[in-house]
């Protein structure tokens, strides 16, 4: 492929060399501590074309906990299982400005969170796939693989026990959202799906394949499935760019300018409509929780393809 004109690893190869400059500058998180355990220098890059070409570099093909990436996913298949009118009553589509974690806005917005990717719009988007099936985490899992084409993606048990251990602030606001009655299965399974989703471990190889259909205008080119409409791609991609990045939105505009949606793992998997599904992975994360390595990488890729979508 290396004499390809639209080869793309050797570009991907140099934004390895400078995003890793900005490693030992930020934190890996610690509030889940088997996350805290990840080495600190990892960095891959994965990006899937619609044409089916892939290139990567560093460590595309390592797993890693996706966290709040989830939060994609879970919103799509909550959408095909309750519709989109059902869902919207019960969360909002605006940037929320403030922490993914913060319990202030939810008190005083009556129970209806502000976007479908902070935790508490997350759990409600969680509940209803819950309250749905009886086998919630089978039903994301298979769709995650079907989304990825690769059955054998797998949840880390630990890493979704660790953080029920440490989930007091996520039980806060599950508690929170059912004394409001926007929540209606019962909060400790919706907690205990939650967590599992989070813990989904994927590669930046799997996270760019899986994104590759909301690039493909619903469509997965690897293997020709239909997977959603090209209206609800549409609005994945704006949700993505509103809210995929909490309250570094703005700033992740300003600098990248692609739709994309971050997890404290240090993943983020990117789009580039009707161009590439990108996922970049680097465990050190700024103080809002984003991947520090990962957002200077997307912000070179941006720049250096002039793909920013502005
Ligand atoms: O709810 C939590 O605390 C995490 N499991 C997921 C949060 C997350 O990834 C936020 N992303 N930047």
């Amino acid at each position: 492929m290396s004499n390809n004109a639209n080869d793309l690893t050797p570009l991907l190869e140099n934004i390895e060399t400078e995003a890793r400059k900005s490693i030992g500058r930020g934190k890996v998180a610690d509030y889940i501590p088997a996350l805290a355990r990840v080495p600190r220098d990892r960095f891959g890059m994965a990006v899937c074309a619609v044409d089916g070409t892939e290139f990567v570099t560093g460590d595309a093909d390592s797993c890693f906990s996706i966290q709040s990436i989830s939060k994609v996913f879970t919103l799509e298949l909550a959408l095909k299982m309750v519709g989109s009118a059902a869902l919207w009553k019960r969360v909002g589509r605006e940037p929320s400005g403030n922490a993914f974690n913060s319990l202030v806005q939810l008190e005083s917005e009556q129970g209806l969170p502000r976007n479908p990717f902070i935790n508490a719009g997350a759990l409600v988007v969680t509940d209803a796939i819950t309250a749905r099936t009886v086998s919630p985490v089978l039903a994301l899992l298979g769709s995650v693989r079907r989304y990825a084409a690769r059955q054998d993606i797998y949840i880390d048990e630990e890493v979704a026990r660790s953080e029920a251990e440490h989930g007091h602030r996520n039980a806060a606001i599950a508690h929170l959202l059912k004394a409001q009655g926007n929540l209606n299965a019962k909060v400790e399974d919706v907690l205990s799906v939650y967590y599992r989703q989070c813990a989904i471990a994927m590669s930046c190889r799997d996270v760019a394949r899986a994104f590759l259909p909301l690039a493909a205008g619903g469509r997965q080119p690897r293997t020709g499935e239909k997977l959603m409409t090209p209206l609800r791609a549409k609005r994945i991609n704006s949700l993505l760019l509103t809210c995929g990045l909490y309250d570094g939105v703005g700033n992740f505009a300003f600098r990248v300018g692609i739709p994309a949606k971050s997890g404290v793992g240090g993943g983020i998997a990117a789009v580039i409509p009707g161009k590439y599904a990108i996922c970049v992975w680097s465990p050190e994360l700024d103080e809002l929780g984003n991947s520090l390595a990962g957002t200077r990488a997307l912000e070179l890729f941006a720049r250096k393809t002039r793909l920013s979508i502005f």
